[in-house]
């Protein structure tokens, strides 16, 4: 063991974010935010979202149908008013059949293919005989014109669909209700799930301005003031972060080299295979590509019973060895994020002043033992007493609910 131990002494070092390593991230952080507003070379897009936030006043029934990578979800969602909302209906299935019967995110699926499978899952939630008005959490980077208008500028998290890079998300939506004899769905707004997440959150909460997803992908969102705008960063795309050799390993693996930098370091789409790189080169361990999850890696920290045979196969000393090196990447993965959300609190109050509130959504914030914690330790750090001035919360549901919200303020029914 102490072979094993001391061969990652270096490693360890190498993936350890120390504090002043978070601020100074945080502080590249907000200066690529300022490139991206200005339109000038940055690895933030800075996307416009074309909603400010919610009044809480806005109500009625809304479809949301939430299209984010590994699942579809669509929901029956009730507006009360006064910041409060009931799910009335929910319905959610895979994009990709875990049988192997289907796969709407691999290659040979065809855009229209996709969104036939997305109309048949709110045909299932929709009753024919009453009209809806729907929105659409679309959760990849789009350029938006309006609240109904996003064009994919390209696919994330390992998506491979054809024919839908470049074209209108809304009209590929409403094309297929049509096919599908859905008339009485309208599509009213597109929004990203980060966008959702914060529009959620605002809803019942003034203080909420930064919206994020710690999931399968990454992202933030964050409300600026200066354009009374939620604007999607995109910051799954940031990429000025120290690099480990396993980070580049795992970039030269993937579908698009030299993107999303910091998703790759920090989201559970990615998480499995960098502890996987790791572990192989540690452990002299064989073990597929791509097969580790996030919820293996939660397992593993947790001391729950291995799903994969390869993993009940190590021995005690091994097993201790993958814990350790599970752990540091997922506070690695925390820490950074951590900078990302400081550097958007510099960007919006550099004197720290008012109170903010982060809603984040997605199933590493919320599932990954120890995670959410990491994230509160790493800000009370870096802002000793005025900590206690940002409230990271969890959104569950977020994303969703605020395509209501969308939808609703598309309407205008606030
Ligand atoms: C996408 C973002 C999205 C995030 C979380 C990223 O891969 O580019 O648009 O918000 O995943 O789902």
């Amino acid at each position: 063991m102490a072979e094993l131990a001391s061969s990652f002494i270096e490693t360890k070092a190498a993936l350890t974010v120390t504090i002043e390593e978070v601020r100074r991230i945080a502080d590249r952080f907000r200066r690529a935010m300022v490139l991206g507003l200005a339109g000038e070379q940055s690895s933030l897009k800075m996307l416009p979202s074309y909603l400010g936030k919610p009044a809480g006043s806005e109500q009625g029934l809304y479809l949301a149908l939430d299209f984010g990578g590994t699942n579809v979800r669509v929901q029956l969602v009730e507006l009360l008013g006064s910041g409060q909302w009931v799910i009335r209906q929910k319905k959610a299935v895979a994009l990709k059949d875990p049988q192997g019967g289907y796969d709407f995110t691999a290659a040979q699926a065809k855009a229209e293919q996709l969104f036939d499978f997305l109309a048949a899952q709110i045909a299932a939630v929709a009753d024919e005989t009453r009209d809806y008005r729907l929105g659409h959490t679309f959760s990849f980077p789009c350029y938006q014109r309006g609240i109904n208008h996003a064009v994919l500028i390209d696919w994330t998290k390992e998506i491979k669909t054809t024919g839908a890079k470049g074209r209108e998300v809304g009209q590929l939506l409403t094309e297929a209700l049509i096919r599908r004899g859905l008339r009485r769905v309208k599509a009213t707004a597109i929004i990203n799930d980060t966008v959702g997440t914060l529009l959620a959150a605002a809803f019942g909460d003034p203080c909420a301005d930064i919206g994020a997803i710690c999931g399968t992908g990454h992202n933030a969102c964050y409300y600026e003031p200066a354009r009374a705008m939620i604007i999607n960063m995109e910051s799954g795309n940031f990429d000025a972060l120290p690099l480990s050799r396993y980070d580049e390993q795992l970039d030269a693996a993937s579908e698009k080299y030299g993107t999303q930098r910091l998703e790759k370091m920090v989201s559970g789409r990615y998480l499995g295979e960098l502890v996987r790189l790791i572990a192989v080169d540690h452990l002299a361990w064989h073990l597929g590509a791509n097969i580790l999850t996030a919820e293996d890696l939660a397992g593993i920290i947790g001391g729950a019973v291995p799903r994969l045979r390869e993993l009940t196969q190590l021995t005690a000393q091994e097993l201790s060895l993958l814990q350790e090196i599970t752990q540091v990447v997922v506070t690695r993965s925390a820490r950074l994020v951590t900078a990302t959300f400081l550097g958007v609190l510099d960007y919006i109050d550099p004197e720290l002043t008012d109170r903010h509130t982060i809603a984040v959504d997605g199933s590493l914030y919320e599932k990954m033992p120890g995670y959410a914690n990491v994230i509160k330790l790493t800000l009370a750090e870096a802002l000793g007493d005025k900590a206690s001035l940002v409230n990271v919360k969890l959104a569950k549901d977020g994303s969703g609910v605020g395509a209501a919200i969308a939808a609703a303020v598309a309407t205008g029914t606030g």
